[in-house]
């Protein structure tokens, strides 16, 4: 990320969260009453003037990648909720995301973590579109980079004998991988039931022909809005990554498996693409 400025990338994955809200058929992937809340008036023509997902293929690609992977991380959080004991939901790099203000569940902390100069950026946006921040959250302000995250995490009250559930969506790619194993060895902290989930792009030459031109085609946009990939997987040096740091895979998705799971039967043309991009959720063993 350009340092002190907000993350560019946030707010294209917000638009895209919002866009899924006006222009997709019924029922949504991902149903968040806030998403178009948080980003005020300044956004509204832009979300409008985004096309219908059978108009763009593409960006409706993406679009579907990224209500998925939200989806998912909630879907994750409440079945941890409901049989792992989990009460900690940690939103790491959050940008703009608006689970912690509509949160059901009252006896669920969320730490909202992001980069200082994104997370300011975020609070003036809630400020101005009047969003209650609840009891329940805590913003805590990281650079992954640079900063200690687990000392943080405890200064904002966070318990790590109690276990949590951890979204890191939208963040591994950006990551160099210095700060990947940072952040791995404060997970590894975590207690028993606690779980991961983010997604992760396969390496360049691992893809089809096809798949490469999707790739470059967004490694070229985040790059010029300054905050380029510099982290891939394979689904194999993923597996070894997370065992080396005691946590299991419980499940690794790629397009056509999120496709089975939450697009399947839709005929408004929110569908995944190809396989650069997988949705990763391990669990601490
Ligand atoms: C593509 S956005 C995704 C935001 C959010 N998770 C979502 O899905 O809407 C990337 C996020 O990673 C955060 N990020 C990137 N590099 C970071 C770093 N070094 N330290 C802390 N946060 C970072 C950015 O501030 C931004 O919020």
């Amino acid at each position: 990320m350009i340092e002190a400025q907000p993350s560019k990338t946030a707010l294209r994955v917000a638009l895209r969260r919002a866009a899924h809200q006006v222009h997709d058929a019924r029922p949504l992937v991902f149903d968040d009453p806030l998403a178009v809340k948080i980003l005020g008036p300044e956004f509204s023509e832009e979300i409008k003037r985004t096309p219908k997902a059978e108009k763009r293929p593409f960006s409706a690609a993406l679009r579907a990648f990224m209500v998925c992977r939200a989806r998912y991380a909630e879907d994750v959080l409440a079945a941890g909720v409901r049989d792992s004991n989990v009460r900690q939901y940690v939103v790491l790099g959050a940008g703009l995301d608006t689970f912690a203000y509509r949160n059901p569940f009252a006896d669920v902390k969320v730490f909202e973590v992001d980069h200082p100069a994104t997370q300011a950026w975020k609070r003036e946006l809630i400020k101005a579109a009047e969003i209650s921040v609840p009891e329940t959250m805590q913003f805590v302000a990281v650079d992954f980079e640079t900063m200690s995250l687990r000392q943080e995490l405890l200064r904002a009250g966070f318990d790590f004998s109690v276990p949590a559930a951890v979204a890191w969506l939208g963040v591994v790619p950006y990551l160099t991988p210095e700060a990947f194993a940072a952040t791995m060895r404060v997970l590894e902290r975590l207690a028993p039931g606690s779980s991961v989930v983010f997604d992760y792009s396969q390496p360049r030459e691992v893809l089809s022909e096809r798949e490469q031109l999707m790739l470059d085609s967004i490694s070229a946009r985040v790059a010029l809005a300054g905050e380029p990939f510099q982290l891939f997987f394979t689904p194999e040096q993923l597996r070894e990554e997370l065992e080396h740091y005691g946590w299991s895979v419980v499940e690794d998705l790629d397009g056509k498996g999120l496709n089975a799971r939450y697009l399947a039967g839709r005929h408004d043309g929110l569908v995944l693409r190809g396989s650069a991009g997988r949705l990763c959720h391990a669990r601490a063993s």
